[in-house]
């Protein structure tokens, strides 16, 4: 089914969310601040508003992709949303989310957040997700549109909760990011071959451990970090041996060190005989 929509900011994301909803078929009215980046969706199909306002009047479903929460703000400042299924898929904090979800209602509209987790050349593809929060009514009525743009996961009614999901997804990465530039900084400072260790080694390596880690959750609900498998004290010494080989090679451990730290701390409770799933305690 054909939908009216209109959508505001057309940055690289927004563009990519919005051509995606053309391409469905579906009647997408845009507004944006530089109203050049309008001209490739117009010339796709899309109705040109040349105001907020005219954009939101256009369409009861209201899409908004800007910078940050204080642009939407900004930007929706004196637009009536009596009516309106406000989608924003700006990022922000989850405070900044509550905030503009409360902004939204006191105008009448109805406040459906989301986090995208996914970058512009993979919107409407496999592998695409947005984690949703806020109204359910808005969630269950344009579940087909939100699909077109990428997998679309309800988290819950508190809008902070898909912010929160979001941050949380991102730090996993980094921190998956930060050990894997370490490990090929040591495997590069040996002059080993970096692009087979990378594909033969390190990769299957990281996706066995992922699934082991997966099986701490059983400790952090039930807060018995006792184990079987690898206990801190054992840990402690491993990095302490990393570090210095680090140092040894003319590598800085950097981004392992404050992992080391938080060990460190643990066990300098007399809890060294907890597995690695006890450090959430320490956090
Ligand atoms: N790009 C990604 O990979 C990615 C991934 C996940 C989430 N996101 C999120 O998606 C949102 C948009 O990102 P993007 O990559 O599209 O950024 P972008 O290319 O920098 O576009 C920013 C958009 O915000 C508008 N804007 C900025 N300040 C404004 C203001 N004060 N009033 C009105 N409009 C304003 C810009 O308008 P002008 O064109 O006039 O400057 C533009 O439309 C961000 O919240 C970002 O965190 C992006």
């Amino acid at each position: 089914m054909s939908e009216n929509i209109s959508f505001l900011g057309l940055g690289l994301m927004g563009t990519a969310l919005a051509s995606s909803l053309l391409a469905a078929g579906h009647h997408v009215t845009v507004w944006n601040r530089t109203p050049s980046k309008a001209e490739p969706l117009v010339a796709e199909g899309a109705v040109y508003a040349d105001t907020p306002d005219k954009a939101v009047g256009a369409s009861t479903l209201v899409i908004v992709c800007l910078l940050d929460h204080a642009s939407v703000t900004q930007t929706l400042d004196g637009t009536p949303l009596a009516g309106r299924a406000v989608v924003n898929l700006t990022n922000g904090r989850p405070v900044e989310a509550r905030q503009t979800a409360d902004w939204v209602a006191e105008r009448g509209g109805d406040y459906l957040g989301g986090g995208i987790m996914a970058v512009p050349p993979m919107i409407a593809k496999p592998g695409a997700l947005i984690l949703y929060s806020g109204s359910r009514t808005i969630y269950d009525r344009y579940e087909p549109v939100l699909s077109v743009v990428a997998e679309p996961r309800f988290t819950g009614a508190d809008p902070e909760s898909a912010p929160l999901l979001d941050m949380a997804m991102l730090t996993g990465m980094y921190g998956q990011i930060a050990g894997f530039l370490e490990a090929a900084a040591l495997v590069r400072s040996a002059g080993l071959p970096l692009r087979d260790f990378v594909a033969t080694l390190l990769t299957p390596w990281l996706n066995a451990m992922v699934a082991q880690q997966a099986t701490w959750v059983d400790s952090f609900e039930s807060g018995d970090h006792s184990t079987e498998v690898s206990n801190l004290e054992i840990n402690r010494a491993g990095l302490e041996n990393l570090v210095r080989t680090f140092r040894e090679q003319g590598v800085k451990p950097d981004l392992l060190l404050p992992l080391k730290t938080v060990i460190d701390q643990r066990t300098a409770r007399g809890l060294g005989n907890e597995g690695l799933s006890g450090l959430i305690e320490e956090l």
